[in-house]
């Protein structure tokens, strides 16, 4: 299988993280995402040990909570000990609803609103990763209110290409995403937040893409990052405390997809970083990164009832399952591959070559064309696998469409950690 959490029981159904999930979907019903809470502290352990032993003390990662964000997960990222990213005030608000320490969150995006800049002050964020001028004079104009000093990292594009989807890059000098360094403008920034009196800079931040493979990108841009720091050594005579290297490294979706090994990749970056930062003469930043999909993707499945099976005489067939792109829209969005299967029957051979289609009024909701399924009938339980990351977190109520629950499957328990929207949920706002 796939991951080591799938598996087939003698009942011919699919197994997750020890459970029949055909059960499950009798218990609470379809669209049903189930999470393996325990993969999800594993995955993040990986990060947590790697780092610190390849670093150092006071590197680690922060969970990218765009990734999947509900109160329980901040909780369990809490207990493992690594820090968070957000990207929202309504991420912000759920992490402290959850208890979340911030003081171990950076605060993203690149156009923070001044309210969002009051709300994460007043719940006193970590750091703000400031992507532009107007925010960073708006963070220091409500510290100095405040007679606070904030800490900040600054964005920067590094300029490396990380040879993954064109919608999932963010690291190029041409984005909507931080300071170009080629350009000369990040250090001319450098020089202003240094000026400012109620901002500590703490160091930059890179982000290149997303569902990357090649940890030569991380290196690529870890170069350039460090250069950065050396040449604002020399013009400002200021050290650099952190480096943040941004998202994590990519997940196995299909068969096809590389296995990486992210231990022996995370000790390769810190040879480069440490061999890096001895050429330039510079002392070792502390070094975070922010995995959101390596930690949730593989923890999560999506289970669908299947509604049914068209043939059409000499093109293809259809299988029609009863939730789509209001929960799922990654293939609409960017093709994204997924493997599925006929959870009800897992033991039978794949017989037929399908596209899955969703349930929404519109054509380009599919889930996946081409897929080799056990032929399917009326009522099967159709698992869409690896959805943990990026699936809940993009769901939308697209033709009035209810969300599905979230349940947790942990240490031979499963429990609901999100309901399922009600019909009630979708017109609680309508006036
Ligand atoms: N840090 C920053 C600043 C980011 O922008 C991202 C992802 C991450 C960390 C986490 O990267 P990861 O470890 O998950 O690769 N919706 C798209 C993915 C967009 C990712 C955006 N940023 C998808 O479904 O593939």
């Amino acid at each position: 299988m796939l991951h080591t959490n799938l598996d087939v029981n003698n009942q011919g159904h699919l197994t997750f993280a020890g459970f029949d999930t055909v059960s499950l979907c009798e218990k609470y019903g379809t669209p049903l995402m189930l999470l393996d809470e325990e993969r999800v502290r594993a995955n993040l352990r990986i990060y947590l040990t790697e780092m610190k032993k390849a670093f150092g003390e006071g590197s680690f990662p922060c969970f990218a909570s765009k990734s999947l964000s509900f109160t329980d997960i901040y909780r369990i990222v809490k207990e493992e000990g690594a820090g968070i990213d957000i990207v929202s005030p309504g991420e912000l608000y759920t992490a402290a609803h959850a208890g979340f320490p911030l003081e171990k969150s950076f605060f993203h995006g690149n156009n923070k609103t001044d309210e969002d800049i009051a709300y994460a002050l007043s719940e006193g964020i970590g750091y703000f990763v400031v992507d532009n001028e107007e925010e960073l004079y708006e963070i220091e104009r409500q510290s100095a209110e405040k007679n606070h000093v904030q800490n900040i990292l600054i964005r920067l594009s590094p300029g490396v290409d990380p040879h993954t989807h064109e919608k999932i890059t963010t690291g190029q000098v041409d984005s909507k995403f931080g300071i170009a360094i080629e350009t000369g403008q990040a250090i001319e920034f450098v020089g202003k937040a240094l000026s400012c009196k109620h901002i500590k800079l703490m160091g930059y931040h890179c982000h290149v893409g997303s569902q990357s493979f090649d940890s030569k990108c991380f290196m690529d841009a870890a170069a350039i990052m460090l250069s950065f720091i050396r040449e604002v050594l020399d013009k400002y005579g200021a050290e650099t405390e952190i480096l943040n290297l941004g998202g994590g490294f990519g997940v196995r979706y299909v068969d096809s997809d590389p296995h990486i090994d992210i231990p022996f990749n995370i000790r390769l970056l810190a040879e480069n970083i440490k061999a890096c930062c001895a050429d330039l003469k510079i002392l070792m930043p502390k070094i975070i990164m922010e995995p959101g999909r390596s930690i949730v993707a593989d923890a999560g499945l999506t289970l669908y009832t299947c509604g049914s099976v068209k043939t059409i005489t000499g093109y293809k067939s259809y299988v029609s399952i009863d939730g789509g792109m209001a929960d799922n829209p990654r293939y609409a969005l960017y093709s994204s591959a997924y493997t599925v299967l006929n959870a009800s029957k897992a033991d039978k051979p794949a017989d037929l070559v399908a596209t899955i289609a969703g349930r929404c009024c519109e054509s380009g909701d599919l889930i996946q064309e081409g897929v080799s399924i056990a032929r399917p009938e009326r009522g099967d339980k159709i698992a869409v696998l690896v959805t943990g990351a990026y699936n809940y977190s993009m769901a939308s109520n697209y033709n009035r469409l209810p969300r599905p629950p979230i349940v947790s499957l942990y240490k031979g328990t499963d429990r609901v950690v999100v309901k399922r929207e009600s019909f009630a949920d979708l017109v609680k706002n309508d006036l």
